[in-house]
């Protein structure tokens, strides 16, 4: 991958604490990079290094090559949207997004002209004339987002632009950033909490634990190879199942719980006999049944809590000291009852390991 945008070791302190702990991170034109990550996490503070309003304590930040560092904010030619990020309240929509044109002296006819150009992109032709507290906040949303783009940023930072916008709102929202990301295809970083949304939009999730990077990817990528129990365990719903490894050409695993549990070696990461592992299977992977499945493995488990959820339930029970979660049809469910006997299975194609 060709890297446009580059961070090279980057770390950032704050007095004894430390923020951010050497972030390296290539992204391609025109890619969409979403960070991911738990509160915390170091997500806002690496974008705010990015634009230029924190400077890190080391490590640079390039684009095409050229370091960022000594540019201000406004010099960066970089578009951002932050949850906070208020409109100008006295400014008509139209105004708000002329208003990086103007700080680039872009005459006021030319300037509101390419305003309202973006207002009609994001879909807001006809409010043009209209001010902040008269417009709805998916629509005051948009109006950033114009704000953003109608310089033609080199690249554009949204932090957790939906975060106060509804379920429904939140999700045309998304879709309407996707659409314009790839109609204008800006390099983009986006960050959010929330998996489903990094999982819908990206062409890359970025998790971030701790100031650290720990994995970096495409998304189903991210959510079928999770390389460390931290990603294996945030990123969707896992079973993380210690065991210890019996024979590594063949892909064999002995654990306590499964037994002798057989993966395909492809794609694992590099383990050798008698290491420790966490051997991950996903919910949705097992099935239950009340005696073993020919052509499955098949282990014992007792059924604690069956959650409903409609059209699949999820249920939740042990085998040993060991929670198991098994998400199953919700035509299945009828057949389970809490305090159950039952058996769970997979088959070796769902099972991975993490090491660390
Ligand atoms: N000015 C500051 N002084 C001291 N600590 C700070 C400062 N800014 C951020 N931090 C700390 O740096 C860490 C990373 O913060 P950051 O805002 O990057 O997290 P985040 O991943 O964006 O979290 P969230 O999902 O809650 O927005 C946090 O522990 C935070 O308390
Ligand atoms: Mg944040």
């Amino acid at each position: 991958m060709s890297s446009y945008l580059r961070l090279s070791g980057i770390n950032k302190t704050y007095g004894d604490f430390v923020a951010l702990d050497n972030v390296n991170l290539d992204v391609a034109k025109g890619e969409f990079v979403t960070f991911l990550g738990p509160s915390g996490s170091g997500k806002t503070t690496t974008l705010m290094i990015i634009a230029g309003f924190e400077q890190a304590t080391r490590g640079s930040v390039e684009i095409e090559g050229v370091s960022l560092s000594g540019l201000d904010p406004q010099d960066r030619n970089i578009g951002i949207v932050f949850q906070n990020y208020a409109l100008f309240p006295h400014k008509t929509a139209a105004d708000n997004v002329y208003f990086p044109l103007q700080m680039r002296g872009v005459k006021r006819a030319e300037g509101l002209k390419k305003a309202q150009a973006m207002l009609e992109l994001v879909g807001l032709e006809g409010f043009a004339h209209r001010y902040p507290k008269e417009l709805s906040g998916g629509q005051q949303q948009r109006v950033a987002l114009a704000r953003a783009l109608v310089f033609e940023p080199d690249l554009l930072l949204l932090d957790e632009p939906l975060g106060a916008l509804d379920k429904n709102l939140r999700e045309q929202m998304q879709i309407e950033i996707k659409r314009i990301q790839r109609k204008l295809g800006v390099t983009t970083i986006f960050v959010t909490h929330d998996q489903t949304e990094a999982m819908s939009m990206s062409d890359r999730i970025v998790v971030f634990s701790k100031g650290n990077i720990e994995q970096s990817g495409p998304p189903l990528d991210i959510y079928h190879r999770p390389t460390t129990r931290f990603v294996a365990d945030f990123i969707g719903e896992s079973n993380l199942i210690p065991g210890h490894i019996a024979n590594a050409a063949e892909g064999v695993v002995e654990s306590p719980v499964l037994g002798t549990c057989r993966y395909l070696t492809n794609g694992q990461p590099s383990v050798s006999n008698g290491d420790e592992v966490a051997v991950v299977i996903r919910p949705e992977h097992m099935k239950l049944s009340r005696n073993p499945i020919e052509g499955r493995s098949n282990a014992r488990m007792t059924i604690d809590t069956i959650v409903n959820y409609g059209d699949n339930a999820l249920v939740i029970g042990h085998a040993g000291e060991q929670p198991i979660r098994v998400r199953v049809l919700g035509a299945d469910v009828v057949i389970l009852h809490e305090g159950d006997e039952c058996c769970f299975s997979w088959t070796d194609d769902a099972v991975f390991l993490v090491t660390s």
